[in-house]
Order: structure tokens, then C-alpha cells, then sequence
């Protein structure tokens, strides 16, 4: 939902107090302001009247202001100060670095009108190949890379006076380098724990005699959930209630799978390929496994059994619902008693009551006569009937294995991992395995985030850095805030609910103090009961597996702590948190680009700043706004706003989805499920602009950057533009939609254009699956979103209107944009123009008319929607 209104409503109404010199407002911003529109928010305000532009004089050329274009308005714009020539030019380390960065990632011989991507990140671009062993690269991996560089750095410094909790760190992740113990132990530790499930029927001689008549689906899939932590074919996790966020409660839902989403399952193309590489990855392991445990070789009775395999879960994720069928938490979320449950979901003959017991005895906990559980996956139950019965015991014990083993294979030897490898080629494009030492760091990182991140601050966060942070978060809050008042769209009634909301997000950011106190245990009893042993990786692993778990379930009779840390701290992304109502900007977030102190305020409010706004606005998106300000799900809007809000979001679902993508094989975007983030986008870049220009307005000083001749506008949206991660596409504003600063390989497009809103696996830990509303990844940072804020384009444009970037007409181009060489200016590298896998969306069916694309200066009706953006952080 949102929150600012449009661009222009943006200039005229918000309150502060700036002086208003007719004529200052940059241009660039507008511009990209106008482009990004904000989230629904934005609709209601535009009032037609102003809206129209704001007149931009002053703006130093380079972001795209000629002079035709003086605009319409006759507001007074707010004004910004313009650096006087020489006299603020910061030169002290961190600017020059940040300066040399900029610079580095841009291409200034592009004519940021005709190619603003080009512009912002053609150097970028240029100097850049995606890594063998990279899906996507892009400027916040790269991040994400040199936080592992310092992680190598303190887990492998051994001292002697490490408290424990970060000794068990180390020797996690010794135990994760020592590759010489892990060939050596080669299979054996996987045999061991075959045992314990009841074996894998493909490799155990008549197993259908020995251990099938004493077989329980019930019991079996306890011993995955609270063992393994694998949740497979019915998931079962305790979780934050929805509609009361101080308690815990069962929640059952539908299963992931083995192949990242439903689709690999059963449509076309080039899932047709991972789905057949996926099929020969489990064949080749139970091939190897038989031989292993000295059984004749059996092709036939291998492909025979996998088969099934593949066939029982195809029917499973047949039977899943597609996200964009999920994303409404109160249609999802079904509270009944056990019973209920047992009566409607009967699984001719599963025992629910002994499923749900059996995982929580794992923890001592005993189910409640009157025990309630929340069913999320209702359709999915309802279609788990027909299935259940229809493969044997062996077929189903041969699947829950398979994903046992799946889950296991990183953690073996060389051979295991070669056997996957073309698997993964087809499915990632990856060809190299991620070297040895960030492997490990990584899953050190993921599995003991308190530990690993105690050591990371230590090494490489400022202290002083938590308070500016969180006087920016004020600074965004304010902003959000006062325009929430703005709004047409929301009657007073939600606006005043929506303001309490927003004040009372509480945040974190860094990391819990508790990490960095030597005296308090609270650390050390996290992994009290975890024991590593420098030579049995694997068995650490499931160590890991089963505290996971354990941590997890115990829960369920405790109340919530509001004060956990829901992240950890060595983690480059943010989030929120609908059942908490919290925003978390852990340690790793807060650097160059992103935040500095020692960087100009336009880059900090360009970067966190809109890091910030995205994350308060998930409060208020399609899922947020389902919850009250003390995290409970409960319908706090008026019919009036409601209605509205769903009408625009409505438009920005058909925006999105009529974006094709052809390096995902011209898939669509999916407007449903990208939706959350694309309100956030919208949102946080509005907010922190707008919260820039307040600043400066209230007497802010900033300075200017040595070498670059832009403006503060200029650096805050040449910031936004180049940090922001991109993971999926994003209609950037000229042209076509576009990564930023990064580039994708085809097959992890088309992976991630169907899985959206989600953070890289390596930093998935909660019992969470995609699609779950609480996900934390839902809150990735994905930034902005300059996008075509087709939305708008209901109301179209007078055929003289002019897009206030470049000055074009809206009649002169049918939608294309005229080209407009530069003058003088030749492409320093022609033909070529973005890299290999570089993203390239187009829309499709969305042949933009002239006023479909760029009407960022139209006037917005209240009715019509804004602007808005696609994208997804991996
Ligand atoms: C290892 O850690 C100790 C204690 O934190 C520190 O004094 C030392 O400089 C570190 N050594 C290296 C090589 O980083
Ligand atoms: C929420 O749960 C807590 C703890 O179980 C309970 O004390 C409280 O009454 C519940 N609140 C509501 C509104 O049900
Ligand atoms: C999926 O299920 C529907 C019925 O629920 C069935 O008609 C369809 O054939 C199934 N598709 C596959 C690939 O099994
Ligand atoms: C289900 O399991 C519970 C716990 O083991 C048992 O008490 C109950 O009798 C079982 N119900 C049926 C219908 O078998
Ligand atoms: C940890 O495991 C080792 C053997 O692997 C054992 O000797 C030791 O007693 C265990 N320590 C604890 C605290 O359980
Ligand atoms: C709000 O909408 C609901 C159903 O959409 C309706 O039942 C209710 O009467 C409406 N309330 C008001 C005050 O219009
Ligand atoms: C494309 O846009 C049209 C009109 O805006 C809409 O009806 C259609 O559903 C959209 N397509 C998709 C896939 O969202
Ligand atoms: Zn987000």
C-alpha cells in the first residue's frame, strides 16, 4: 500500500518546509520519481492538477533534462541546494572510494536519456563476466562474496581464548575443509543413516519383505521432520499464530519439493532437460549406493524404481497449489481443532494424531486435548487424497529417501557431487562447484548466524554505525508517515490506523547485543548441545539438521520472544516481518554502497535509505497489510480503502505479468507473486527520495563527490540504480526492463522467474518454504524499481506531454523510444551492448502505446494506479 503519492503530488503537498525556489528540483529525480511512481500509493494522490511536472531547471545535463522541457507546473518546486563549485567536494578516503565505484560502474559516454541502464551501469557491465560458478552476478553479490572473504578470514584465526560457542564454529567449519576425511569416509556415513530411516528400497536387498509390512507413512514422516528437518509430502512447523503474534501454533501445509518449483514437474521446453537431468541424478546416486553396499548391479530395477519416484512426485506437485494462488494470508490460514482435521482430511487412514504426536515427542511436548492446528494447505490436502494410496509403501519410502539423500549429497564425497553436476548445469547453468572454503563459510554462516556473526562484528562493523542508521529509519518512518496523509485513495479512518502501524515497526539493526557479551552465556547455551568432531562433517550436518528442528518445535508452548533476532547478523539483505511487525537491517547490509558515514548522505539515503522505505512498505503490501500494528491478522481497513487497494494492485498484477523475459524463454513475469515486493519498491525509493529532500530541506548538508559531476539528486538515484539487487527483472525507465548492475544466466532465469520472492538459499534457514507468507525473504531489499508506470496509463497523456527525463514527446515515438544518438557520442564498445545473460525483459503483450510507457508525467487520476516495477532479489 502505500505510500506516497506520485512524483509530482510528491513536490506540492509534502509539508516540509523547504524553500520553494521555482525551478530546482532535479530533474533526474523527477524523473525517476515519476518513472517509479510509487506503490499504490502513489495512485491516489496524483491530483491531476499538478501533476503534470515539475519544472526542473538547473539540472546540470547529465541525467537528461533539455531544455524544451520546461514543464507545465506552476507549483513552486522545493529547492535543493546546488553544490557551489569546488567548496563542498568531499575528498576524505570514503568518498573518494565511493566516487571511484560510481564511476567504475557507470558509462558516462551513455546518454542516460536514451539507455539510463546503460548509463548507471554499462561499466559495470563491462567489466564483468558471470562467474562459472554463479547463476547470477551482480553488485550485491559481489557483496555477498567479500563477507565471505572476512568470514574465511575469523574462522580460520585460531586463538585460544575463543568462548565456546564460537569454538564449535570453528570446528564446524574445519570439519567442512577437511576434504581429505570426508573422501576417506566417502558413502558410509549416508549407509548409517539409512538404516535408521528403514533403508532405501532400491538398495536393500527385498526390502518389500522385510521392512515393508511393518511400514508407516506417519511414523516415517516424523522421523524426517524432526531428525532431518526435511518436511516431506506433509509439512508440518510451528509457527508465530497469525491472528495472535504472542503465541506459537502447529501449522500444516504442503510440501516443498525436490526440484525447486511445480513447473519443472510437468511443463515443456527446457524443463522437459532438468527434469530428465534430475531423473539420472537419482539414478546415478542409487547405482552408486547399491554398489557401495556390494549389490549386484540392476539397471532395470534402478530406473524402474526412480521412475516411480519422479511419478509420485509429479503427482505431489500436482497436487501443490501455484503461489499465486497463496498469496492472500486470511484465505490461506484455516484454524481447526485436531479432529477437524482427522474428519476432513481423512488420507484414507492417515493418523494425524499420531503424525503430530510422534514429531512432537521429539521435543517432550504432548499434544493438548483440545490441541488446534492451522491448515494452510487446504487444496493441496484435498488432492494428497486421491494420491496417497495409489503408490506402494516401497514407492513412497523410496521418495522420502531420495529426498534425504538429495539433501545429503553436499556433504559427501567428490563423486556424489560429480553426480549431480550435470543436474545442476541444466538446472542453474552453473559448471563449476562453488570452491571448497566458501561452501563452508557459507553453511558455517547459515547454521550458527549468532556465533559466526559475533565474530563478524568484531572484525568488521563499526559500532557507531547503529545510530545513524536509526536515524534514518526515523527520518524514512517521518516520511511515510506524513504521506500517508496525502492519500486519496484511504479515508481517514485507515490512514490513522495505517500512521499507528508505522510507528510502532520496531527495528533491529546490526545484530543482538547478547553476541558481543563475554559474560552473558546466552550465546554459548545456543549450541550447548551440539558436539563437533573435526573428522565427521556429515554427522555435524545432522547435527544441525536435528537442533534445527528441535529449536523449531520447542516452541510451540513458548510464548513469542519479540526480542529474537529473526537473522542473522553476517547477512547482506533486510526484512520484515508481518507477525512481528519488525523491520531487521542486519550488520552485512550496512556498507558501501549501501551505508556509510563516511559516504554522502545522498548515497545512504539513495541506498539504505531505500532499503528502509522497501521494508516498511512489505508492512503494507498485499501481505502486510493483513496484520494490525501488533502483528496480528486482523482486517484493520475500511471497506472504501480496501476496495481501492485492491483495484490498483490489481492493475500492477497485469503489468507485471504482461512482462515477458526472454532469457526465462519469454516466461512471464508472475504479477501475483511479485507483487509484495513490487508495492515495496515502489514505495521505498519514493520514501527515501523524498526523505533526502527533507533532509536538505531542514538544513542538511551534504557533499559532493570528487570527479563526478552530478548533482545530489543525480548521486542518490545513480546509488539507488547500481546497488539496488536485482534478482529478477525490472521494467527500468527507458527502454525495457532490466537488471541493474547484473546479469543472469538463462537457466537460473527461468528458475527464478517462476520462484520470485526469495532470498539466495544460503541465507533460507527458518522452517519457511517459498511461499510462505512469512518468509523472510518475502522482505528482501530488492530495491527499487524505476518501471513503466503503466498503471497510470489509463488516463492518456496529452499527445505534448513530455517525459520530464528526456524531454520526448509521447506521440513522437509509437511507444518506442526515438533514439536519440547523442550528439557526438559513439557507444565506447559497440555492439556490444549489455554481456551474455545480461536481463532483457520485453513486454509482450503490452505493446505500450504512447501513453503506456514513461506517462510519468501524467497526471494520475485517483483511480488509476501507479507505477510500478518488477524484480526480485533472488
Ligand atoms: C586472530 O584473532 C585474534 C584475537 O581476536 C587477533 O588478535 C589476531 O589479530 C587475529 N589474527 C589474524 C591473523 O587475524
Ligand atoms: C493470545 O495468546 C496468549 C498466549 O497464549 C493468550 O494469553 C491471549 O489471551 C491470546 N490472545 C487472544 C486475543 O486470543
Ligand atoms: C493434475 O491433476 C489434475 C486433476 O486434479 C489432472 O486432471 C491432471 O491430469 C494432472 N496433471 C498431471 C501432470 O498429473
Ligand atoms: C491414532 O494414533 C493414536 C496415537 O497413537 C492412537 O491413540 C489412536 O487410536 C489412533 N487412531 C486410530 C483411528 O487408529
Ligand atoms: C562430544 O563427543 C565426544 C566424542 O565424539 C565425546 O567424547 C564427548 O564426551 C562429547 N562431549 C559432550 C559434552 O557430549
Ligand atoms: C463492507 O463490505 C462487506 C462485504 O464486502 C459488507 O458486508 C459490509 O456491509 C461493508 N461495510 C460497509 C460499512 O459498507
Ligand atoms: C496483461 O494486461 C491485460 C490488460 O492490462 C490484462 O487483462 C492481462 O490479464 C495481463 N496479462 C497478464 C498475464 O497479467
Ligand atoms: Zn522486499
Amino acid at each position: 500500500m502505500g505510500k506516497p503519492e506520485s512524483p509530482v503530488g510528491m513536490v506540492e503537498l509534502a509539508g516540509w518546509s523547504g524553500q520553494k525556489h521555482r525551478g530546482f528540483l532535479e530533474r533526474g529525480l523527477q524523473l525517476l520519481l515519476l518513472l517509479v511512481t510509487g506503490a499504490l500509493v502513489a495512485l491516489g494522490l496524483l491530483h491531476a492538477a499538478h501533476s503534470r511536472g515539475k519544472q526542473l531547471t538547473l539540472f546540470p545535463s547529465r541525467l537528461c533534462f533539455s531544455k524544451e522541457e520546461k514543464t507545465i507546473v506552476k507549483r513552486k518546486p522545493r529547492a535543493i541546494p546546488q553544490p557551489k563549485e569546488m567548496d563542498d567536494i568531499c575528498t576524505s578516503p570514503g568518498c573518494v572510494i565511493a566516487a571511484a565505484r560510481i564511476l567504475q560502474n557507470m558509462d558516462p559516454s551513455r546518454e542516460p536519456c536514451d539507455d539510463f541502464y546503460q548509463y548507471a551501469c554499462g561499466g559495470w557491465l563491462r567489466r564483468h563476466v558471470i562467474p562459472e560458478t554463479n547463476s547470477r552476478y551482480s553488485v550485491f553479490d559481489i557483496l555477498r562474496d567479500e563477507l565471505e572473504v572476512i568470514l574465511k578470514g575469523v574462522l580460520e584465526n585460531s586463538t585460544t581464548r575463543d568462548r565456546p560457542a564460537v569454538q564449535k564454529a570453528k570446528m564446524l567449519y574445519r570439519s567442512c575443509m577437511n576434504e581429505r576425511m570426508i573422501e576417506k569416509r566417502d558413502s558410509q556415513p549416508l549407509l548409517n543413516i539409512l538404516d535408521v530411516m528403514g533403508g532405501w528400497p532400491v538398495t536393500v536387498e527385498k526390502w518389500n519383505e522385510g521392512v515393508g509390512p511393518r511400514w508407516e507413512l506417519e511414523q516415517q514422516l516424523a522421523v524426517m521432520n524432526t531428525q532431518f528437518n526435511r518436511r516431506v509430502v506433509i509439512d508440518l512447523f510451528i509457527w508465530n499464530d497469525d491472528q495472535n503474534s504472542s503465541r506459537h501454533i502447529i501449522y500444516i501445509d504442503q510440501p516443498t519439493l525436490g526440484m525447486p518449483s511445480r513447473e519443472y514437474y510437468f511443463n515443456e521446453g527446457s524443463n522437459r532437460k532438468v527434469r530428465e537431468a534430475y531423473l539420472q541424478f537419482m539414478m546415478s546416486v542409487a547405482t552408486m549406493l547399491r554398489a557401495d553396499m556390494n549389490l549386484p548391479e540392476n539397471s532395470y530395477l534402478v530406473q524402474e524404481d526412480m521412475a516411480q519416484v519422479l511419478e509420485l512426485e509429479t503427482q505431489l506437485a500436482n497436487a501443490t497449489a501455484p503461489q499465486e494462488e497463496r498469496h492472500d494470508v486470511t484465505t490461506l490460514y484455516h484454524r481447526m481443532s485436531l479432529e477437524d482435521l482427522q474428519n476432513k482430511f481423512g488420507l484414507k487412514g492417515f493418523n494425524w494424531t499420531l503424525f503430530i504426536q510422534s514429531v512432537l515427542s521429539s521435543v517432550k511436548i504432548k499434544l493438548l486435548p483440545d490441541e488446534e492446528v492451522v491448515v494452510y494447505g487446504i487444496p493441496y490436502l484435498q488432492n494428497l487424497e486421491d494420491i496417497i494410496d495409489v503408490y506402494s509403501a516401497r514407492t513412497m519410502q523410496n521418495y522420502l529417501v531420495w529426498r534425504l539423500v538429495l539433501d545429503r549429497i553436499s556433504s559427501l564425497s567428490q563423486r556424489f557431487k560429480d553426480a549431480r553436476a550435470n543436474y545442476r548445469k541444466v538446472l542453474y547453468g552453473t559448471t563449476v562447484e562453488e570452491v571448497r572454503w566458501r561452501e563452508c563459510v557459507s553453511y558455517v554462516n547459515s547454521n550458527m548466524e549468532s556465533a559466526v556473526g559475533s565474530l563478524y562484528i568484531r572484525e568488521a562493523f563499526p559500532g557507531d554505525s547503529k545510530d545513524a542508521v536509526r536515524e534514518l529509519i526515523d527520518k524514512v518512518r517521518a516520511v511515510f508517515v506524513e504521506t500517508l496523509d496525502e492519500l486519496g485513495w484511504m479515508d481517514e479512518v485507515s490512514k490513522k490506523k495505517a500512521q499507528e502501524k508505522a510507528m510502532n515497526i520496531r527495528e533491529q539493526i546490526g545484530y543482538p547485543d547478547y553476541i558481543l557479551e563475554e559474560r552473558n552465556k546466552h550465546l554459548d547455551e545456543e549450541y550447548s548441545n551440539l558436539n563437533f568432531s573435526e573428522d565427521k562433517y556429515f554427522e555435524n550436518g545432522l547435527q544441525n539438521l536435528k537442533a534445527g528442528a528441535q529449536r523449531s518445535l520447542k516452541k510451540l508452548r513458548e510464548t513469542v520472544d519479540q526480542n529474537l533476532w529473526i537473522i542473522g547478523a553476517a547477512v547482506v539483505n533486510a526484512f520484515y516481518s508481518p507477525n512481528r511487525n519488525q523491520i531487521v537491517f542486519p550488520a552485512g547490509i550496512l556498507q558501501p554502497p549501501f551505508f556509510s558515514k563516511e559516504q554522502p548522505q545522498a548515497l545512504n539515503f539513495g541506498g539504505i535509505g531505500m532499503v528502509i522505505g522497501h521494508e516498511i512498505t512489505h508492512g503494507f503490501d498485499d501481505n502486510g497489510r493483513n496484520f494490525d500494528k501488533n502483528g496480528n491478522m486482523l482486517d484493520w481497513w475500511s471497506n472504501f480503502s480496501a476496495q481501492h487497494f485492491r483495484k490498483q494492485s490489481e492493475c500492477m498484477i497485469h503489468q507485471y505479468g504482461n512482462y515477458s523475459w526472454d532469457l526465462a524463454d519469454n516466461q512471464n513475469v508472475n504479477g501475483f507473486s511479485t507483487l509484495g515486493e513490487n508495492i515495496a519498491d515502489n514505495g521505498g525509493v519514493r520514501q527515501a527520495y523524498k526523505a533526502y529532500l527533507k533532509w536538505m530541506a531542514e538544513g542538511g548538508k551534504d557533499q559532493q563527490l570528487p570527479g563526478l559531476e552530478l548533482s545530489y539528486d543525480q548521486l542518490f538515484f545513480i546509488n539507488y540504480a547500481q546497488a539496488r539487487p536485482s534478482p529478477r527483472p525490472a521494467a527500468t525507465p527507458l527502454v525495457r526492463p532490466q537488471v541493474w548492475c547484473g546479469s543472469y544466466r538463462p537457466e537460473f532465469a527461468i528458475q527464478s522467474i517462476k520462484t520470485d520472492v526469495h532470498s539466495p538459499l544460503k541465507y533460507r534457514r527458518l522452517p519457511l518454504r517459498r511461499g510462505h507468507p512469512h518468509a523472510p525473504a518475502r522482505a528482501l531489499p530488492r530495491l527499487v524499481a524505476m518501471g513503466e508506470p503503466h498503471c497510470v496509463a489509463h488516463a492518456h497523456p496529452p499527445a505534448e506531454a513530455r517525459c520530464p527525463f528526456c524531454a520526448r514527446s509521447w506521440s513522437s515515438g509509437r511507444g518506442q523510444h526515438r533514439v536519440r544518438p547523442a550528439p557526438g557520442a559513439q557507444p565506447r564498445h559497440p555492439g556490444r551492448v549489455a554481456p551474455p545473460g545480461a536481463l532483457r525483459l520485453q513486454p509482450r503483450a503490452l505493446r505500450p502505446s504512447p501513453g503506456d510507457l514513461f506517462n510519468c508525467l501524467h497526471p494520475l487520476s485517483k483511480a488509476s494506479l501507479s507505477a510500478v516495477q518488477a524484480s526480485d532479489l533472488s
